[in-house]
């Protein structure tokens, strides 16, 4: 059978990860393009068989070699996101400049598919830069390219995220958490592969000029799913909630480390629910479910985050003499 060609954009993060193996296991072919080829090479080079994934380098967004890159493909992916600023990396240049000329180079190369990854729960976060510069870029790449396709989950959750790991990480170690905006924040987490699900069928399906919301099964609020970490990983911490003048102090202070555990910016966007709006379609009324209960799905990894380890719970532990 004929492989089909994919180029893709952020294919170390872990979307990208998931989403290499289930696409080169139906056959297409990636191209998979990162700003380092050693780092990359390291983390990419288990997710496909010999011959279905090829690392491109490219260590800034050059138009003339996406532009080449693009000509040899027939669908492009992109999940380029970051979610705080650094000397090196704006918003504006990720989220808006970057999908405008992805997607102006979709349209001059005549592929069949654009798919981007935008974010849920932005359109009202006006304070957020975040927000602004992902709905920026789903504006410039609807102008651009009609037929494309925008998603927008809400948190992704895996073993290997920045998110549910994060909070077992700080959960572990401090005896307080607090609760911005007194925890209320209403979330609709989805399991990564859930949402890998809903993107592989989009990418095989006869899908175009889509804009499409992606949540899980549930609602819960931030409160709740700290919670369900803390009984995941058997901790007992008191949560506080924080009033916005000291959260907004917390930020200021937090996000001066290496990797910001929160931004000033972040808290503005935890201000809105991210559930589906119901302005956009979402992956159930395309009929594509999302299955994965959170507490099930971080039961199976929250162990490396529980004194001893996955054996330490009494009635796990069946010795025979
Ligand atoms: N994870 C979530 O909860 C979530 C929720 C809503 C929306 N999204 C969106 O979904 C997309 C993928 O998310 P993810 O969680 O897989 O992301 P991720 O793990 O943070 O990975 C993002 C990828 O972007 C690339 N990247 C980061 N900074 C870059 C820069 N300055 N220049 C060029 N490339 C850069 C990196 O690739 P290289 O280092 O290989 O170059 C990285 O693999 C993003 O657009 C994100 O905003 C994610």
């Amino acid at each position: 059978m004929k492989k089909k060609e994919i180029l893709l954009f952020g294919a170390t993060g872990q979307i990208g990860r998931n989403l290499i193996r289930r696409l080169t296991k139906n056959n297409y072919k990636i191209t998979a393009v990162t700003r380092n080829i050693h780092r990359a090479g390291y983390i990419l080079k288990t997710q496909a068989n010999p011959g279905y994934l090829e690392l491109k380098e490219l260590r800034n967004f050059d138009i003339n070699k996406i532009d080449e890159l693009m000509g040899s493909c027939s669908i492009c992916v992109n999940l380029i996101g970051i979610l705080y600023e650094k000397r090196n990396q704006e918003f504006n240049i990720i989220h808006k400049d970057f999908p405008n000329m992805l997607s102006q180079l979709a349209k001059k190369n005549n592929i069949q598919k654009f798919i981007h990854l935008s974010s849920l729960g932005i359109e009202q976060a006006i304070n957020s830069k975040y927000a602004m510069s992902k709905l920026q870029g789903e504006k410039k790449i609807k102008e651009n390219f009609k037929k494309s396709i925008i998603i927008k989950p809400s948190v992704v959750y895996s073993v290997d995220d920045n998110f549910t790991t994060n909070f077992m990480m700080l959960l572990n170690r401090l005896p307080i958490m607090p609760l911005y905006y007194n925890g209320k924040t209403k979330f609709t987490p989805i399991h990564v592969s859930d949402l890998v699900n809903i993107i592989f069928t989009i990418i095989d399906g006869k899908y175009e000029n889509l804009v499409l919301e992606c949540i899980g099964p549930e609602i819960l609020t931030f409160k709740q799913i700290i919670k369900s970490i803390l009984n995941s990983i058997n901790k007992k911490r008191i949560l506080i909630p924080l009033p916005y003048p000291l959260a907004k102090i917390s930020a200021k202070i937090l996000q001066l480390l290496p990797r910001p555990l929160l931004t000033e910016d972040q808290l503005e966007l935890l201000k809105y629910d991210n559930i589906k709006t119901g302005k956009y379609k979402t992956n159930l009324d395309l009929g594509i479910q999302s299955n994965k209960k959170f507490r099930i799905e971080i039961d199976k990894y929250s162990y490396n985050w529980t004194i001893g380890g996955q054996y330490s719970k009494k009635n796990n532990i069946e010795i025979t003499k």
